[in-house]
């Protein structure tokens, strides 16, 4: 009974909105705690992060942590350490000890970081659970399964959450404030994606952390222990939300627009195969494995407003990292991967300028806000305002920034590219994840600069 009093408690925040967001921390959480209670599920080399962020707040408090690799608890628990804090309760026991976490009264809400294919149930028990949900990328892996999560969502009143952190790039927060200001006229076209040599990681041996040995599965360290197994079962768009979700904030998507289908293409599977061969040797077991990813995928979406969007997945291949993104309107074009814009009658005819003088006028308010906060923080500052915008939300009770409709319309591409590839091209209806709500609902995200 006290985690659902304590969950409703906040729920109750949500309800009431803005006129609890003028109040005091302390009125929010119940059971004379003026803290956020969160536990964290998975705690590899993304949940310390998150972990460090929350350790680092007044407002938060971690009392509980689950993860089943000695190693990375411990590394874990020399955060506590380096935070002057009292060490959590661990849940080590087997795959399913998260569940006594999630039975904690105390706790109200979770980051969870483990695996991809943990997303899903992680979520689901912690929200039958009376908790809060703050997940990593990306919300599940079947379409069915992206349709529970909104509908359990929808019965509990509670907030979910996926911690799109690209979302609060500086660069990329500056363009879209140059988009709501008009900068690019009417929106057209849009390009993004997940472009990121990630041979080594995939292969990483643990042995050697950045050498590049050849294995993954159980003999691997951290994302190559699992991240790999898709890989080989799965060809389509395995990452979608790092690219999308930007995308998806500046084309106003949920709030007036929404995708309606699309189509995605694979390009033939080599780069990791190759990549096995030449640092393992063609004699290496993997060198046998045959991965079903392809190198590169291209997905095409269109959205009501009849705007198209390009996303690429890009992993095996050498290549320096670049999302890719492209903004393009009616006045001009941004592009990340050189740096560039054009503004038709600001830029000279044809050519090129450099962005920076335009990011510079048009830097986000929420960054100014929170540059000093920012520092050190993963990914160029970027993960802090992904976690700031959950905790801030739920202390003011009042919607998370990423709401579980924005999360399912952007992880639910990668089981949509995966059919489209099956079917050879074929077109795919995205679900209406909203019922229908997306015309009339308004844009609450980095409005100025709140969170
Ligand atoms: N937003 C970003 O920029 C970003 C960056 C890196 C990773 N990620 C995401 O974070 C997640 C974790 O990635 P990572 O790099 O930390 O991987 P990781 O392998 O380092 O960490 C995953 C952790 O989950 C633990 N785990 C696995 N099964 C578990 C279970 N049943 N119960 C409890 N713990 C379990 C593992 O032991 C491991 O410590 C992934 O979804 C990944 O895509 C996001």
């Amino acid at each position: 009974m006290e985690n659902i009093s304590r969950a409703s408690f906040i729920r109750m925040g949500m309800l009431a909105g803005a006129a609890f967001s003028l109040m005091p921390s302390k009125v929010i959480f119940g059971n004379n705690s003026d803290k956020l209670r969160i536990g964290i599920i998975g705690t590899g080399l993304r949940g310390q992060e998150l972990l460090r962020l929350c350790l680092q707040r007044d407002v938060t408090l971690v009392p509980a942590i689950c993860d089943i690799d000695e190693r990375m608890i411990s590394s874990a628990l020399s955060l506590y350490e380096k935070a002057n804090q009292p060490p959590p309760t661990v849940y080590r026991e087997g795959a399913y000890a998260y569940r006594e976490l999630l039975d904690r009264p105390d706790i109200d809400a979770v980051l969870i970081a483990t695996p991809w294919e943990w997303h899903f149930p992680m979520a689901m028990d912690a929200l039958d659970a009376g908790k809060h949900v703050g997940c990593e990328v990306i919300m599940a892996l079947s379409v069915d399964e992206h349709w529970q999560l909104v509908d359990k969502v929808e019965a509990t009143g509670l907030q979910y959450m996926m911690l799109e952190n690209v979302c609060y790039r500086r660069d990329v927060m500056a363009i879209m404030n140059m988009v709501r200001k008009g900068v690019f006229g009417e929106l057209v076209h849009m390009q993004a994606g997940y472009q990121h040599d990630l041979r080594e990681v995939k292969f990483n041996n643990g042995q050697q952390p950045y050498g590049g040995g050849v294995e993954f599965g159980p003999k691997a360290f951290s994302e190559a222990r699992w991240r790999t197994q898709h890989s080989v079962e799965r060809n389509g768009d395995l990452y979608p939300t790092h690219g999308i979700g930007p995308v998806s904030k500046m084309l106003d998507i949920h709030c007036g627009n929404r995708f309606t289908r699309l189509v995605s293409y694979a390009s033939k599977a080599r780069g990791l195969h190759n990549y096995v061969v030449e640092h393992g040797g063609i004699d290496h077991p993997n060198a046998k494995v045959d991965f079903k990813l392809g190198d590169v995928v291209t997905t095409m979406i269109e959205t009501a407003k009849g705007e198209s969007i390009l996303l690429q997945h890009d992993t095996n291949l050498p290549r320096p990292y670049s999302l890719g993104f492209r903004v393009q309107g009616t006045k001009g074009l941004w592009m990340d991967v050189n740096d560039s814009i054009y503004i038709e009658g600001k830029s000279n005819p044809h050519r090129w300028e450099n962005a920076q003088s335009w990011l510079d006028e048009y830097d986000h308010p929420l960054w100014k806000r929170f540059a000093a906060d920012a520092e050190g923080a993963g990914h160029g500052g970027m993960d802090f305002f992904a976690v700031n915008g959950f905790i801030e939300a739920l202390k003011a009770g009042t919607q998370t920034p990423i709401d579980v409709y924005d999360s399912a319309a952007w992880s639910v591409i990668s089981p949509l590219s995966e059919k489209s590839i099956a079917e050879g091209g074929c077109s795919q209806p995205f679900p209406d994840f909203t019922k229908g709500r997306w015309e009339n609902r308004k844009q609450i995200f980095a409005l100025d600069d709140q969170y």
